[in-house]
Parts: structure tokens; sequence; C-alpha cells
């Protein structure tokens, strides 16, 4: 097999690896997927200034987020279930991440614990917060993140009751997965990933089992999951959560420039422009199309990242020069996880790093860090 050039070679081997649940799971957005496939598509309406004989030898990728240094401006995104595109994907991702230099970044919904990361990685990795309503359960998972050294807290805040994703509701998806006939053909195609998954005992939630109130096993913990996630979170509860952190505070799901300024008076380190890769309220705008709004109304008082669409390292020079410090993928390193384990996340970063500089070389720049709106040609959403 030739080896893959682009996120989407990797996804197109993960859909032949992982059953069709997980990976219906990753490639689903909520209701008519608009905002999903919005996410993708905007980048294509920025376009990039051509520059010639400009200088273009010793260039740099190498950034901070957060004041944390990163070899790009990538960082992979929090992604529930993971571990269930690959067995113990979370521990084999953020490997993956270490060895890039890039910030990984482990789901509250992970497969693999805190501590199973924390295992195997020798650097800091980052940690995102849910807020269920067991609040003695939230403030456990700050404390065990703190004891595990996470070096930064994402905490999420468009989620606060879970959006409809069809695909789920017709996969009857659930983790581990179910023994329905249905679900027995779509494991059956898939033998690789299936004798891969026995050889691991990680299948559940690994965060929440064994250590929320009432739940032992896993049928415990769907009817858990399904009451805990909290509708009435509010910004006083981001400031509690700041106190017990004490650490570098990243607030994610930020898609309004007014919800941006309330962000910002949180005294949070950096929001994340995002919405949740277009899993929770579609008909929302493209991330990409919000950016840049974002950045004018608080870009002064706080670092602002980004995350939704981005598919090339095309794409994150472009949010780059609309104004983001960072930015975050979720499918396309859960696509190059599916298809190959850890080699998989390690040529989704690769990918990108390589789109990213050569883009910015025939833009006429050698430093991430000198990259802004002068790159772009032309902005029409
Ligand atoms: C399969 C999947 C699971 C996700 N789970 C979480 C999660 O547990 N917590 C969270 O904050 N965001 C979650 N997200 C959203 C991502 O963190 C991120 O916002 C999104 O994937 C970015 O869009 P992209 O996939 O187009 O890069 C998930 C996204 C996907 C695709």
């Amino acid at each position: 097999m030739s080896k893959p050039l682009t996120i989407a070679d990797l996804k197109t081997r993960a859909r032949r690896r992982v059953p069709k649940m997980f990976f219906d799971y990753a490639d689903s957005g909520a209701w008519t997927e608009g905002t999903y496939r919005a996410n993708e598509e905007d980048f294509a309406k920025v376009k990039l200034r051509q520059r010639v004989l400009v200088d273009m030898t010793n260039r740099s990728l190498a950034t901070t987020m957060v004041g944390q240094e990163a070899s790009m401006p990538v960082a992979l995104a929090p992604t529930g279930l993971c571990g269930m595109q690959h067995p113990d994907g979370e521990m084999l991702a953020a490997k993956a991440a270490e060895e890039f230099g890039v910030p990984f970044t482990l789901s509250t919904m992970s497969i693999c614990s805190i501590e199973d990361v924390a295992s195997v990685t020798s650097k800091p990795f980052w940690f995102q917060l849910y807020v269920m309503k067991d609040r003695e359960f939230v403030a456990n998972l700050i404390d065990r993140a703190k004891a595990a050294k996470c070096s930064a807290l994402v905490l999420t805040l468009d989620l606060q009751i879970l959006g409809q994703r069809h695909k789920d509701l017709r996969n009857g998806l659930s983790a581990p997965p179910k023994w329905t006939i249905h679900h027995g053909i779509q494991l059956a195609t898939k033998p690789f990933w299936c004798m891969d998954m026995l050889r691991t005992r990680r299948r559940g939630f690994g965060n929440i089992v064994g250590h929320a109130k009432n739940v032992s096993d896993l049928s415990s913990l769907s009817s858990w999951t399904a009451e805990q996630f909290d509708p009435q979170l509010s910004w006083k509860d981001v400031a509690w959560i700041k106190e017990r952190w004490g650490g570098k505070l990243i607030l994610k799901g930020i898609l309004d420039e007014e919800d941006a300024r309330s962000a910002a008076e949180t005294g949070a380190d950096a929001i994340i422009v995002s919405n949740h890769g277009g899993r929770q309220l579609d008909g929302a705008m493209s991330s990409i199309s919000m950016l840049s709004k974002i950045v004018d109304a608080v870009g002064d008082r706080i670092e602002v990242h980004f995350d939704g669409g981005i598919r090339s390292g095309q794409d994150v020079l472009k949010a780059v020069a609309l104004g983001a410090r960072g930015t975050y993928i979720g499918r396309p390193y859960l696509y190059g996880l599916g298809a190959m384990g850890k080699p998989g996340v390690t040529t989704a970063l690769e990918i990108i790093r390589r789109e990213l500089d050569i883009t910015m070389a025939l833009c006429g720049k050698r430093d991430i860090q000198a990259v802004d709106s002068s790159v772009l040609a032309d902005v029409r959403f």
C-alpha cells in the first residue's frame, strides 16, 4: 500500500479498519451535519497570497501555546472514545504527540485513564474537563490531573447537553460495543481491530468507572453519563474550577464575541474558538468564519486558539493568519490512529507539518510567529 499523503488517505484507511459504529462516531456531526461540513468547506474561502524571490531558508514552525513550547502550532484535541478507534488509543496518541513535540489533550470521556496516559509519557499532557453535576467527582478529576502533572486544563463549555448525532443513534453506539447481531456483523468484518482489542483490558471509560459514585461497571455508566452533564453550568463555575486547578486554564467552545468577552474576564489563559467539530449546534457558524471576529473582540486580552475543520497544514496557516496562536486537530489524528495506530498519528502530524511548512514558504514567510493577515489575498465568508 502506498504511503498516505493526505489526511483524506488516512480517513480511507481508517474506514477500512475501524468498526462502522466507531468510525461513524468520529466522522459525524449533529443533525444535518451542515456545520460539520461548513467547518471544512469554509477554509476554501480563504485565499493565500503567493510571493516570490523571498529568502525561504531556515524556516521555523516552533511556537508556544499558553507559554508551553510546541514544534508547530497544532495540538491534539480532546476526543471521547479515542481508545475505540484503536486499542489503547489515548496512550498511543499521547506518545506520538510527545515525540513530535506538540501538546496532547486527554478527554474526560477517554477510554484510557489520566493515570494510564501518565504512565507512558514523560512530559506533561493537557487534560480536558467536562463538568458533571457531581461536583465531588469533578474536584477529584481536577486533583487527579494535578497529580499526573498535567500542564493545562481545557474546560469544555459547549456540551452542557449532548447534541443529537443521528449516526450514533442509528448505530446504537456504546463502549464497549454491544453484542447485537447488527454489531456482531460490524465487528466480524474488522478482524484486525477485534484481535487488537482483545489484547487490551481498556474498553470502558477509564476516568469514570471506579471513580464516580454508583458507577462500578459499564451498565451503570451509561445511565450515569446521560444524567450527569450539567445543564446549569455557569461562569461562576469557571471561577471555582480555575481556583481549584490553579494552573493554565483554556476555555473551549467559544463561537460568539459576547461569550468571548465573558471568557476573557474570567482570567483564563486562552480560549478555543470551536463548535465542537460541528457535533453540538448544527446550524451554527463554521469555526473559521468566526475566528477573526473573536480575535478582534478579545485578542488583545487573551490568547485565542482555534479548532474545527482543519484537514491540512494550509488550514493551520490560514487559522494562524486570521489570528489563532495555536490550533487543534480532532478527526485528522483519529483517522491516523484508526488506520495505523501510533504511526498513523505521527503520519497525520507529519502530513500537516509538511503542508504547513511548504505553504508558509510559498507565502514568503520563514517563521510561523511572523505569519499574520499579510499572507492572505482574499477572505470571503
Ligand atoms: C470523535 C470525537 C470526540 C470528541 N470528544 C470530545 C470530548 O470528549 N471533549 C471535547 O471537549 N471535545 C470533543 N470533541 C471535539 C474536539 O475536541 C474538537 O473540538 C473537534 O474535533 C475539532 O474539529 P475537527 O475534528 O474537525 O478537527 C470530539 C470530537 C470528535 C470528532
